[in-house]
């Protein structure tokens, strides 16, 4: 498939190895196009499915650059998190518990299926994650099954398990998911880590 990626930093460039290394046709974009990279226009409309990767205080003002209408009707992956930058101490959420950035997202871009996926992990986990006692689970949240089925076959191809737990609201459950990580890789000083549902 074709894929854009709004967004050129570690998660763009971490999931463009992926979704290349699984054959698909990539083009990353960036505020400032040059070899290899494209204008976030230019990604936006290229991708059937469009990943958005950028920081969260940069994150309207890439969607607006992208051109809201690129996205009409396809599956859009969000990767961001509402993150607050501290001077001391781990990022705290911009937004929560009543609204999330994956339901700000989609109000942005009201002809897109928004997909929450990724973004419970780090950047060097994303792709072949390849944990000692099997895959680890990747929870998405949105409001079009055809978009989840979508993104799912993609983490599956990327070495997860998908768990769906429902609509883009869900997204106020993942994105705190994000702090934990954050914080459990601070208190242990290891990064090595993702969440991994297990039953019986
Ligand atoms: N890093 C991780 O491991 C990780 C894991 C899970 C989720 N996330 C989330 O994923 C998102 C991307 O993370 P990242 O680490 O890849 O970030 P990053 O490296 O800082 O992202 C840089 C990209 O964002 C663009 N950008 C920055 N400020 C912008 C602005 N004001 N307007 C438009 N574009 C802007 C940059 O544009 P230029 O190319 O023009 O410089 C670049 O393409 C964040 O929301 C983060 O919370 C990160």
């Amino acid at each position: 498939m074709k894929i854009g990626l709004i967004g050129s930093g570690d998660v763009g460039q971490a999931l463009a190895h992926g979704f290349t290394s699984e054959g698909h046709d990539v083009k990353i974009g960036t505020r400032s196009p040059r070899e290899n990279l494209v204008s976030y226009s230019d990604a936006s409309s290229f991708g059937e499915i469009v990943v958005i990767a950028t920081p969260w205080s940069g994150t309207k003002a890439a969607i607006d650059a992208a051109v809201a209408g690129n996205f009409k009707d396809k599956t859009v992956i969000d990767v961001t998190n509402p993150l607050v930058m501290r001077e001391n101490g781990p990022p705290e959420l911009a937004l929560g518990h009543t609204d999330s950035g994956g339901e700000q997202v989609q109000r942005w871009l009201p002809g897109a299926h928004v997909i929450k996926a990724f973004n419970i992990v780090g950047n060097a986990f994303m792709y072949k994650p390849e944990f000692p006692h099997g895959p680890p689970t990747m929870f998405i949240a949105g409001n079009e099954g055809d978009a989840k089925v979508a993104v799912t076959r993609i983490l599956t191809s990327f070495g997860w398990e998908t768990i769906d737990i429902g609509g883009i609201e869900g997204a106020r459950l993942l994105e705190p998911m994000c702090i934990l990580w954050v914080l459990t890789g601070v208190r242990s000083g290891n990064w090595n880590q993702a969440f991994r549902m297990l039953r019986k």
